[in-house]
């Protein structure tokens, strides 16, 4: 044991590719790699072990996989020379897609591991000295149950924020997406266990946890009572919890929101007023060869049920152009959504062909300019919402709780509850303070403010709505 601590403290780079589900899964496999001597890196010149977190989820993203392993064969070579062994993980959903093609096409890699075994990952790298080594199983072990308990220190210095994954997987099959494939079924953490690790995360300092899954609000686990608990009422109980100042979750389905979720909304000021809500399109013809189950006035609805009891909420989606059989009318029909709605912000897609997922195969394929011209006019339209909404939060308090140092020195980092980057004179203020900012300038991406310290009270009280008209 004690030579094992005297022995040079192994290094590794960790690079996490698409959604926070990742950015979650790479901070529990460096947990997992900690406990065998692997200390994390920012450069990959100096890692013994190198992992890639990959996405799946379009083209692009999975090819980008490859000119990285591309350019980490050139590192190996050159450390081999210098003496130095690394080794090269694939993880996440490429890995869980491709399995053993990734081996075959790319010589530079040592490990393939999927996103529900990376719990085996620091006996897949011992292993690996033997020889390379899969693992794409869906265990029947839970990953959770074998990964380190959270470590105070480790979790400090992630930040304030955070992310805790309550859901992984999904049971919808939309007709564009591979999530089912990769992901697997839906399962729920039992509730005990996202409690157990909201408060490791809050006796951390954690003041904003943002609980995730691929289908977040179809949440159904298991509760201290023998009852299944949906994620309204897991919201009530993560609130409860001393310390979580903001809690936040993401991603939702529209046929999901059920009114224990809303009334949420309305019941805790813990939940920030923002929801990702992503319909994809706004024609029924599309939405139904989508699979998506919903219609457009279906969303709406929700959409004006959740402003009822939260008329400041932030609302956010993902859009397709151009899946397979789109029409310039259907895809008026989502520009017409968009305009009828007003979103704060938003992710836009071209529809990308999945191998294996049922919209590949259709015949009625679009052309890339035409997916090219409807997404420039999408993108169009939600950026000026975005600006739109981010003006009108100019002249207001928000409270913004600080993340990190700003661009400028002497400069704080925070987010509104609306998720907008705020740059404010950090003087007297500490990182992890939850402050009243009074909002003074808009810039393309984020908002300059001045904190309103000790004048809390008057202007922004706990419980009243986030952001209020300077009187
Ligand atoms: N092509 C383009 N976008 C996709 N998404 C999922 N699958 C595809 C695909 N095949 C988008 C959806 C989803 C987001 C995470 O990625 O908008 O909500
Ligand atoms: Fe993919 Fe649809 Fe499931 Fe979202 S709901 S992960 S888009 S299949």
């Amino acid at each position: 044991m004690r030579s094992q601590r005297l022995q040079r403290l192994k290094k590794v780079f960790v690079k996490s590719y698409g959604c926070q589900m990742n950015v979650y899964d790479s901070e529990r496999m460096a947990d997992a790699l900690a406990v065998d001597g692997y200390e994390q890196t920012d450069s990959v010149e100096n890692a013994d072990l190198v992992v890639l977190n990959t996405c799946h989820i379009r083209e692009k993203a999975a090819e980008k996989v490859y000119s990285e392993l591309g350019r980490l064969r050139t590192l190996k070579q050159r450390r081999a020379e210098e003496g130095h062994e690394t080794r090269v993980v694939v993880a996440g959903c490429v890995a869980q897609a491709e399995g053993e093609e990734i081996l075959r096409r790319a010589q530079v890699v040592d490990v393939v591991v999927g996103p529900q075994a990376y719990h085996r990952l620091p006996a897949m790298v011992r292993a690996a000295q033997k020889g390379r080594v899969v693992d794409t199983d869906f265990p029947e072990d839970d990953k959770f149950a074998h990964l380190p308990k959270l470590e105070r220190k480790r979790v400090r210095s992630r930040g304030v924020s955070a992310f805790l994954t309550i859901q992984e997987g999904c049971d919808k099959f939309c007709a564009f997406c591979v999530v089912p494939y990769t992901r697997g079924a839906e399962v729920s953490r039992p509730v005990a266990k996202v409690l157990d690790e909201a408060r490791a995360l809050a006796d951390a300092g954690v003041r904003e946890i943002t609980l995730i899954g691929q289908n977040v609000n179809a949440y159904h686990g298991a509760g201290p009572d023998g009852r299944e608990w949906g994620l309204g009422q897991l919201l009530h109980a993560v609130a409860e919890i001393e310390g979580v100042a903001r809690i936040r979750y993401t991603t939702s389905h529209p046929n999901d929101m059920d009114d224990a979720l809303i009334e949420a909304h309305r019941d805790l000021p813990q939940l920030m007023p923002y929801l990702h809500l992503p319909v994809q399109a706004g024609s029924d013809r599309i939405l139904k060869a989508m699979n998506r189950k919903h219609t457009g006035d279906a969303y709406r609805r929700i959409i004006d049920k959740v402003r009822r009891v939260r008329p400041d909420i932030a609302l956010s989606s993902d859009f397709i152009v151009g899946f397979p059989g789109e029409s310039d009318a259907d895809f008026d029909q989502t520009m017409r959504l968009v305009a009828d709605i007003g979103f704060a912000s938003a992710f836009s897609f071209k529809y990308s062909t999945r191998p294996g997922t049922p919209a590949a195969d259709d015949t009625a394929q679009i052309a890339e300019a035409v997916k090219a011209e409807r997404l420039a006019r999408l993108q169009a339209l939600l950026e000026e919402q975005r600006q739109a909404f981010n003006r009108g939060t100019v002249g207001k308090v928000v409270e913004v709780l600080l993340e990190k140092p700003g661009r400028h020195p002497g400069q704080l980092g925070g987010k509104s509850p609306y998720l907008q980057a705020v740059h404010l004179d950090g003087a007297g203020l500490a990182v992890g303070d939850i402050v009243p900012v009074l909002i003074t300038a808009q810039s393309s991406n984020s908002l300059q403010g001045e904190a309103l310290r000790g004048r809390a009270g008057e202007t922004n009280a706990p419980g009243d709505t986030a952001a209020a008209d300077v009187a």
